[in-house]
């Protein structure tokens, strides 16, 4: 009976237009779970801390990100065999936390802005910035995404959400609000929790006792499966191009990309032109 609810609600969500559908929810915010991060902040740079994993899933993110761009050929020709390829992109880092994404994606060259809900977050993401000078395309600010869309509208090549739909409230509407900064045939990026029972044993069960993850970071029934995300992503006219399944290895802290989507995944999508 609840099954059948819920698949009600997450269907009647896809027949409201966009416009009703903001109304859904004040606002994607989820203050628990903000709270929750913010206890965390101080540490969020630390070697070791509990964001450990977070931060080594650069090695699989940044390059997911980068040739994810250079393939859909919105990268300048002239930048592409050079260091910094992502050369004069804009590129939105949504909830980015303490900025383990937002300062290699600038270090590639983007023009990154970073805009996270958490006002602590990002004044430890800036501080961080400040010790790199060369750091001088990245760019912080305290904004929900709906704040920030509303005066951003078609103004990103990319956007990126890594690990941050699994947190907010309205997720149909949070990828709307995202959405709606891209150019059209900008790519948005995302990673995130399929919905499963090895996703609630390893990525709750394991990674909380274990102390990789900080107790109640995450909530089960805000894990999405990929065939929702996928729709969700359709429904906003954006075509997903790449569907990849991410292995944590808890012992040697390292991520690998496998065909397995069954506990963590990351998305590219286009958004089509019209
Ligand atoms: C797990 S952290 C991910 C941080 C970063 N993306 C990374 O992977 O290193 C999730 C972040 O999303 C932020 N967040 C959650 N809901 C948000 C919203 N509606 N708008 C903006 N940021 C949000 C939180 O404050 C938190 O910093």
């Amino acid at each position: 009976m609840l099954k059948t609810i819920e698949k009600f609600i997450i269907k009647s969500k896809y027949i409201l237009p966009n416009s009703l559908r903001s109304l859904s929810t004040a606002t994607t915010i989820d203050e628990r779970e903000i709270k929750n991060f913010e206890k965390h902040s101080e540490s969020w740079w630390d070697q070791g801390n509990e964001g450990n994993a977070l931060h080594s899933m650069n090695f699989l993110r940044v390059p997911f990100i980068r040739d994810g761009l250079i393939d859909t050929c919105i990268v300048n020709e002239k930048y592409q065999d050079t260091a910094a390829p992502l050369t004069g992109l804009k590129i939105l880092d949504v909830g980015c936390g303490g900025g383990y994404l937002s300062e290699p994606l600038a270090r590639l060259g983007g023009k990154v802005v970073g805009i996270d809900a958490s006002n602590n977050l990002i004044t430890i993401a800036q501080e961080h910035a400040n010790k790199d000078k060369s750091l001088n395309n990245l760019t912080y600010m305290v904004s929900s995404i709906e704040d920030f869309s509303s005066k951003n509208q078609e103004v990103f090549d990319a956007v990126v959400a890594s690990e941050v739909i699994e947190h907010v409230n309205d997720q149909s509407r949070f990828l709307n609000e995202c959405v709606k900064c891209l150019k059209p045939e900008g790519s948005i990026f995302l990673t995130t929790i399929n919905k499963t029972l090895l996703s609630k044993l390893f990525a709750i069960c394991v990674a909380e006792t274990m102390g990789i993850l900080p107790v109640g970071t995450h909530e089960y029934d805000k894990f999405v499966e990929p065939h929702i995300l996928q729709r969700m992503l359709e429904d906003n006219n954006c075509c997903t191009r790449i569907i990849h399944g991410m292995f944590y290895n808890y012992i040697t802290n390292n991520w690998s990309w496998v065909s397995d989507t069954s506990i963590c995944y990351a998305v590219h999508a286009v958004k089509t032109s019209s």
